[in-house]
């Protein structure tokens, strides 16, 4: 907000002055601007990676603005970034609050906010080998930490996507997969977060962090338990449906400690010491994939192999990602931690006979969310294959109906 008031007294007070000397002190294209609010519009189709990457920060400040105390998905614009509370996003709905045990009516949106519970649900992360395989597989991969401990997941959806799916009762498997169309309106956003816990080694002012509810597990990788833990942001995915993109945009952030970019430093995931594929019994590493994804036999979690990114970040998007962390309204907040990966969204929206559009870039991915499928990961091309479960019909990019569940059936576990 800061940002804001300074930048158009600056504008202002250049009204005044010559054309000349005007253009010699505009502020430069990348300027930054911290608003509570999230952004009108998404940039006319065409434009550069830029202003679709200053789209996805302006999308991640709003996003992650302290949120109103009792009103879900709306920011509390008297706050700052890092001002006390769960943040807009962390007040949407969550999977387990939309999509309810007996495909109950899950209600209003706005109802009161439950402690947090966060399972290990990732089918994106499985590296089967083709790719149908890998979005119908009912369990997630792993992702251990050099702290030895899994990462953990969730999804949640804004109110326009909730009422969307609510008053259509597309909350209920029977009837999502028997409808004859689905189309997400406008304005929708929905985020899926991997977070890591914080252990006292790590320093949690780095962090967006939050006290959760995990799944634990024994050393042959069950589920054993659950257990309170400080929990530490280290990814988010968000995708909007803005106006005149049907095939929605996808921005992808990242904890910057996760992988680092000096390959012979420490990461949350990167251990420079552990350079062979028998070092870990689970994650990816540089020189292939592990065939299965189960901690050893008799062994407690081991030290994963180092994870590292495939495909660098650009050096536009660092650009943009250095402009705003180093903006003086991030100061007190831990989003200054935080990269952009990129922003994929489709070069020609709008053309006959190109349904995706041309996803541009070609590539993306989180290394805490398409950990294993890096070299190939389009989050547009795989998620223009989503479908309701036993359905031929198109979810609309949309993998949400995932968890729909059935009236009658024993419930399909959304946190295992
Ligand atoms: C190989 C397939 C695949 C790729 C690549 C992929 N996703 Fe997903 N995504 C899934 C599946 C399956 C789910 C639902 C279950 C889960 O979380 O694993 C999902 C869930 C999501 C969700 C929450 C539910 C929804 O569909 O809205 C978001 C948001 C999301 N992904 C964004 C992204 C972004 C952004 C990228 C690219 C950086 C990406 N995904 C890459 C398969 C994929």
């Amino acid at each position: 907000m800061k940002t804001l008031v300074c930048f158009s007294m600056l504008l202002l007070g250049l009204a005044n002055l010559p054309a000349q000397a005007r253009e010699a002190t505009q502020p430069s294209a990348l300027a930054t601007s911290l608003s509570c609010q999230l952004p009108a519009a998404a940039p006319a189709a065409g434009a550069g990676q830029t202003l679709f990457d200053e789209y996805s920060w302006q999308l991640f400040v709003a996003l992650n603005w302290p949120a109103q105390d009792g009103q879900r998905g709306s920011p509390d614009c008297t706050k700052q970034p890092g001002g006390s509370g769960y943040t807009v996003w962390q007040t949407y709905k969550s999977v387990a609050e939309i999509f309810l045990p007996n495909a109950a009516n899950p209600g209003p949106w706005d109802s009161v906010l439950r402690a947090k519970s966060l399972g290990l649900i990732n089918i994106a992360a499985l590296k089967n080998t083709n790719q149908q395989e890998r979005v119908d597989q009912a369990v997630g991969g792993w992702l251990i930490d050099q702290a030895g401990n899994p990462t953990y997941y969730d999804i949640a959806a804004n109110e326009t996507s909730y009422d969307y799916i609510v008053n259509n009762t597309f909350y209920n498997a029977n009837v999502v997969s028997n409808a004859s169309s689905i189309k997400f309106p406008n304005g929708v956003i929905e985020v899926k977060s991997s977070w890591r816990i914080l252990t006292s080694k790590d320093n949690a002012s780095r962090y967006l962090n939050m006290i959760a509810q995990v799944t634990t597990f024994d050393a042959q990788g069950k589920p054993n338990g659950v257990a309170q833990q400080l929990l530490g942001l280290v990814g988010l995915h968000i995708i909007t449906k803005p106006v005149g993109y049907p095939q929605w945009v996808w921005s992808t952030f990242e904890q910057i400690d996760n992988v680092p970019a000096d390959p012979s430093t420490h990461g949350s995931y990167y251990d420079p010491a552990a350079t062979t594929v028998n070092q870990s019994p689970c994650n990816w590493n540089t020189q292939g994939a592990h065939p299965v994804c189960v901690p050893v036999s008799g062994t407690t979690f081991q030290t994963p192999d180092p994870l590292t990114r495939v495909t660098a970040i650009d050096s536009a998007t660092d650009k943009v990602n250095a402009t705003y962390r180093a903006d003086p309204g991030l100061k007190n907040s831990p989003l200054k931690y935080y990269q952009l990966i990129t922003t994929q969204r489709p070069l020609n929206p709008n053309m006959i006979g190109n349904p995706m559009g041309t996803p541009t870039p070609t590539l993306s991915a989180n290394v805490t969310m398409e950990s294993y499928i890096q070299p190939t990961s389009s989050c547009m091309a795989c998620h223009s294959m989503a479908t309701p479960p036993k359905s031929a019909i198109k979810s609309d990019y949309s993998y949400l109906f995932k968890f729909a569940q059935t009236p009658g059936a024993t419930p399909s576990p959304i946190k295992e």
